[in-house]
């Protein structure tokens, strides 16, 4: 047990970069990122070796969870039908989303404090989706300073953006991305006045490691989370700055779209309604996400608010999705029910906590897999070819 103990805490370390047979002592089943055959492969042998507090902090959702689980079973109410003798000896699985070309149009999605999981965080997810050429969406709360995740890239990352309290703030965040070379900014809309992560909350308590060990604490010995510990944050008067602001109104996103030449994408839209106000306040993009489920509770699952924005934003604007995709054929289903390009978050987050860099590249091969076999078995050629008469209700 005590060595078990020892190799978890090693495992949590954010100070190393465990060798594989390390690993593969902890884990005999997932020694290397090609032992993992599904992404819940990496889920469970995440689930061992990264700290219950960080744990907790990932699987989280609301209340009961029910959303969050509500994304991915969702998934299930449509089933796919296959074509036969379409000539699919060639399957081209690239498009291109608000000028951003990608390889594959499943695009990793904001996720914040990834060094919880793996020190090689927010440049080890660059590293994967520059070697997979697939598009990555960095979050305000990352790890890494954004300069730097560009540079491991070689190219432009889109930036997801909290709007904060203080519009200053939000400015300096906004022109920094810019300069950078961000070509799109997604602002996170979903989370306008705080939620219940009981589940991040539970974890916590079971946890009994000494934060002080990694983090900085405060009087109590709880670790310093305030925005000035993040990197987006740095140069900035972080006093009284929260990340979010319940008062906010669709002139937001007009004030925003003023104070940049980014594309704005609107993260968090759920409603069709909400999709004509994105398109008639100026929105270049839609992103429909429920924050994986860590917003509200009791919502329905992303795949099933897709149609309705969709319908919404009636051509006029691309829309995407996140939440709950965890095989291709889901993200196969996204697009065939409209959306442009599907965000994964979970998923590459398991590899990462598993692998590093080379783990994100496994959990992509294995979805650009599965959705490659997807459109092979509905004959569909390339992403155009995906369309809505390719599923069924079931
Ligand atoms: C951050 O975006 C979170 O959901 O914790």
């Amino acid at each position: 047990m005590h060595r078990r103990a020892l190799l978890q805490w090693l495992a949590a370390s954010p100070v190393l970069t465990l060798p594989g047979a390390l690993r593969a002592a902890m884990d005999p089943g997932l020694g290397k990122p090609s032992d993992a055959l599904d992404v819940f492969d990496f889920e469970r042998a995440a689930s061992q070796i990264v700290p219950p507090a960080h744990w907790g902090y990932l699987q989280s959702g609301v209340d009961g969870d029910v959303t969050r689980d509500a994304n991915h079973t969702a998934y299930s109410k449509w089933k796919l039908v296959p074509r036969r003798f379409v000539d699919v000896s060639k399957i081209d699985m690239a498009t291109t989303v608000l000028g951003t070309a990608m390889a594959s149009p499943i695009m990793t999605s904001p996720i914040g404090g990834l060094r919880a999981l793996h020190v090689e965080a927010d440049i080890g997810v660059a590293r994967a989706t520059k070697a997979k050429q697939q598009n990555q969406i960095v979050s305000t709360q990352m790890s890494d300073v954004l300069e730097d995740i560009i540079a491991a890239r070689g190219a432009p990352v889109w930036f997801q953006l909290y709007t904060t309290n203080k519009l200053e703030a939000t400015r300096a965040m906004v022109q920094r991305a810019q300069r950078a070379g961000c070509p799109v900014v997604c602002v996170t809309v979903d989370l306008p006045a705080g939620r219940n992560t009981v589940t991040a909350n539970r974890l916590r308590r079971n946890d009994t490691r000494v934060c002080g060990n990694c983090h900085q604490t405060d009087a109590n010995g709880n670790p310093r989370q305030g925005l000035s510990t993040k990197p987006m944050f740095t140069g900035l008067d972080t006093n009284g700055l929260g990340l979010t602001s319940p008062s906010l109104n669709w002139d937001f996103i007009k004030r925003l779209k003023d104070m940049t030449s980014m594309k704005v994408v609107i993260k968090g839209i759920e409603a069709e309604e909400d999709a004509q106000l994105a398109v008639e306040n100026g929105a270049d993009g839609i992103l429909v996400s429920n924050h994986g489920g860590r917003a509200l509770e009791s919502g329905r699952g992303t795949i099933e608010s897709l149609p309705g924005v969709v319908k919404g934003a009636a051509g006029r604007i691309p829309v995407m999705v996140d939440g709950g995709i965890r095989r291709g054929t889901d993200a196969f289903k996204a697009l065939a029910l409209g959306a442009s390009a599907v965000g994964i978050g979970r998923p590459y987050a398991w590899g990462l906590s598993c692998f590093g860099a080379a783990g994100v590249e496994r959990v992509l091969d294995i979805l650009n897999m599965e959705l490659r076999l997807a459109m092979v078995g509905c004959g569909a050629r390339n992403v155009r070819e995906i369309k809505a008469s390719s599923l069924v209700a079931a």
